[in-house]
């Protein structure tokens, strides 16, 4: 076939689709557990709501957006994420007026014209959460152990959360300020990039790969010394309420962020085991966004995580073992008939109609092949129900992990049915 799936882009099957599966459901449990409510918002919107919301001076806008004109010239662009489209919605519907704190999660595809690579594509996918209507620190600490407790239950313990506070549109000012004056001696060396942030968007030079503009980086003034009062205290405060919560942090001085919304504190959660994209999720303040967008002043933090990273942790954290036990069978039922039983057919019904995951033969194969089928479905148990067994009144249970058998009497078909349910633990 001569077409495949677009650059950046690719499909998710078995067995990894149910390591997505297992992520997603995880993330709705957690998210609900913390009080949070789905959003879904389009994946289309209008160009200008990123332009306006990511900022200009950004690689996302500049470079990596899916912008394109539809069918009558109006410029759509394809959500590179989601931060932006929940303001939207938040300010379109007035939610603000009648709710308190409003706790919105969301999951879903997100698209960047980026250069495709491990960990990078142009098609990737995020979940993560937006808390509106509050300044309060609290809920910049309550954010980031939400993050890491959901982190913990899917098993990765070893998740850095680096974490930094930019302060509010003064401090970030000051901070700039002190940066052109560090950079200005140094700018003629540095990349084409960095010239243009330097007039545009200094703070963003921090995020330059390039590594010879990263040497300079190294010895770029801190944000500490940029904060003001206000700032400094609201930042201290998300520092203890993190330590009142047991989660583990790095402060990391020059830690900016690729979106230009952030104000206060900001974060990214790093694991080792990604290479050189790294980033497993991000987040941060933004009290000035919904208020830029034409909304009344509203506190706001939230976070997203890369599922397609966070996928290729698990997959490296999870021996091959459990990726098998989470795509396994409960019961496979053999065929040892010339032709398919109604007794087979209906013995499955009732045994899915009771959540039991389970499956048959419908072809005449031998004994042997069919159960090289139920190893190969990683089936628990082999349900056998033929002629003998007939006779005999019974049905016989293989038991493949245990590697053991055992009699099940067969006087009426509801309680044979009952008892293969109790026997596979599923009772
Ligand atoms: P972000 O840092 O741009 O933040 O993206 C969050 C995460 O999405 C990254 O840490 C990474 O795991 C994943 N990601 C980003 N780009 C790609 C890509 N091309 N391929 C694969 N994964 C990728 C945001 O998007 C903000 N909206 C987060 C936020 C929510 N801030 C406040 N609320």
């Amino acid at each position: 076939m001569d077409i495949a799936s677009l650059r950046g882009t690719y499909d998710i099957f078995p067995p990894q689709s149910r390591i997505w599966e297992s992520v997603e459901l995880e993330a709705r449990r957690i998210f609900n557990v913390y009080g949070c409510s789905e959003i879904r918002t389009p994946i289309i919107e209008d160009t200008r709501l990123f332009t306006r919301s990511i900022g200009e001076g950004t690689d996302i806008v500049n470079k990596e957006m899916y912008t394109f004109p539809d069918r009558k010239g109006r410029s759509i662009t394809l959500r590179p994420e989601g931060t932006a489209s929940v303001v939207r919605a938040y300010l379109q519907h007035s939610l603000y007026k009648d709710q308190g704190l409003c706790r919105f999660f969301y999951i879903g595809p997100m698209f960047r014209y980026e250069r495709p690579q491990a960990g990078r594509n142009r098609q990737f996918y995020q979940l993560g959460t937006e808390f509106l209507g509050s300044t309060h620190p609290y809920y910049d600490a309550e954010s980031i152990a939400l993050l890491t407790t959901f982190f913990k239950t899917l098993g990765i313990t070893d998740a850095v959360v680096k974490l930094n506070s930019v302060g509010s549109r003064s401090s970030k000012e000051n901070y700039s300020l002190s940066l052109k004056d560090y950079f200005a001696p140094f700018i003629k060396s540095m990349c084409e990039d960095c010239i243009t942030r330097f007039e545009k968007n200094t703070l963003r030079i921090l995020d330059c790969k390039n590594p010879a503009c990263r040497e300079t980086i190294k010895g770029a003034p801190s944000t500490e010394h940029a904060l003001n009062q206000e700032d400094a205290e609201h930042f201290h405060s998300v520092k203890e309420y993190l330590c009142a919560m047991n989660v583990r942090f790095e402060i990391e001085p020059r830690l900016v962020r690729g979106l230009d919304y952030y104000t206060n504190t900001i974060f990214e959660v790093v694991h080792t085991r990604l290479g050189s994209q790294d980033a497993l999720g991000g987040g941060g303040r933004y009290n000035n966004l919904v208020e830029e967008m034409g909304g009344p002043s509203t506190g706001a933090v939230g976070f997203a995580v890369g599922i397609d990273r966070l996928v290729m942790v698990l997959e490296k954290i999870l021996s091959s073992q459990e990726t098998a036990l989470s795509d396994s069978l409960d019961v496979y039922i053999l065929n040892p008939n010339d032709s398919l039983s109604a007794d087979h057919i209906v013995m499955l019904h009732a045994l899915r109609s009771c959540f039991v995951k389970a499956d048959m033969c419908t072809e005449q194969k031998s004994f042997k092949a069919q159960m090289r089928t139920a190893n190969k479905l990683n089936a628990r148990f082999v349900l056998i129900h033929g002629e003998d067994e007939i006779r005999q009144s019974i049905i016989k249970l293989k038991n493949m992990t245990q590697k053991t058998e055992e009699i099940i009497p067969y006087t009426t078909f509801y309680t044979a049915v009952e008892k293969v349910i109790e026997r596979i633990g599923k009772k």
